[in-house]
């Protein structure tokens, strides 16, 4: 099985791939969280960071791009192609309202004509190899085998699939069964995602599914960032190296970020590292609403004296 780091905006950003792939191995891709670029073929300074190559050197990065209209999405990609990159992956998953209604992300699953038309003009004048990052559809799963034969007659590099919808958002049950009844059918390779949150959860996939070769994951690396190495090299999570980690990615933000900004993102990360430690809600809300950064350190110094739970790993909301 190979394993790739799902793009969590917010959270998987360029110093926070920097510092997983020094201390944790198993990853074989990671992924950028999207670019977006403008009406005036622009991307900002932090999308810019996000992707110089010197800033990711050491691991094999996948740039994403979300865009509507394929003269912006082929822009883009010829900016990535000269920098050195061979592969650019198609947002067309993200179910925010403010981006489907703009067309772009799960938007573009809202047309399978419209989708045609961008995709025409994507692989007819791409400079470099363009995979797919989807949903099963807009609202029902049985919208998949129609997109599916859509997408099978273009040279999509690779099919990354969360199995939902994007009225689901992340929430709700995933639908495994979709995507696997038509992996036969699937001209391209096949990625897996979603709700993969535990090596137990992941080595029980693997077993049943054979057929998968590579799984994309998200909020279960966010919480246990050992758990491709214990998947894959039975290496499981250590106590003390959970803490040498955070405070790599700590001392980092705050070389880069003002303190408001590394509050911001410590507390999105830590809520998933949380999720890896013994009777930790209490502090998991305490980390959330952290409102100074000593409060926020006092927080994780406390959480990382608990014990690791067996099978650490991602616990969504009920
Ligand atoms: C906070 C957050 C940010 C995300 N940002 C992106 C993104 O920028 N691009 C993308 O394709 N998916 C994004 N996703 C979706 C994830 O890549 C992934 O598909 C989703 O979390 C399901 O996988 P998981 O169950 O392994 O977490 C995001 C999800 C979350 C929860």
């Amino acid at each position: 099985m190979q394993i790739y780091f799902a793009p969590l905006q917010g959270i998987t950003d360029a110093p926070f791939r920097q510092i997983h792939a020094a201390h944790f191995s198993g990853i074989c891709k990671y992924f950028t969280p999207f670019i977006s670029p403008t009406q005036n073929y622009n991307l900002t300074n932090h999308e810019i960071a996000e992707v110089d190559p010197w800033k990711n050197r050491g691991f094999h990065l996948v740039p994403q791009i979300i865009a509507s209209r394929p003269e912006l999405f082929l822009w883009a990609a010829s900016q990535l192609a000269d920098m050195g990159y061979t592969e650019v992956n198609l947002n067309m998953g993200c179910p925010s309202g403010t981006v489907t209604a703009k067309g772009k992300g799960a938007g573009l699953l809202t047309s399978l004509t419209g989708l045609e038309r961008f995709l025409d003009e994507v692989y007819a004048r791409t400079p470099i190899r363009v995979s797919i990052k989807t949903r099963l559809g807009w609202q029902n799963p049985d919208e998949f085998p129609d997109l599916l034969t859509r997408l099978n007659t273009y040279p999509v590099s690779e099919l990354i699939i969360h199995a939902r919808t994007r009225v689901q958002f992340y929430k709700g049950q995933t639908a495994p069964e979709a995507v696997l009844s038509l992996l036969p059918s699937c001209k391209m390779p096949v990625v897996y995602n979603g709700d993969l949150f535990t090596p137990g959860q992941c080595q029980a996939f693997a077993k049943a599914h054979p057929e998968i070769q590579t799984v994309m994951i998200g909020r279960g690396l966010a919480a246990n960032p050992a758990l491709a190495r214990t998947v894959l090299e039975n290496v499981p999570l250590q106590p003390g190296e959970m803490r040498t980690y955070h405070d790599a990615l700590y001392g980092a933000y705050r070389q880069l970020f003002p303190p408001n900004a590394v509050l911001g993102r410590m507390r999105e990360l830590g809520k998933h590292l949380a999720c890896c430690f013994e009777d930790a809600t209490k502090l998991l809300k305490k980390i959330r609403k952290a409102t100074s950064l000593s409060a926020y350190e006092n927080y994780t110094a406390e959480l990382f004296e608990h014990p690791l739970r067996p099978d650490p790993g991602f616990i969504p909301e009920p």
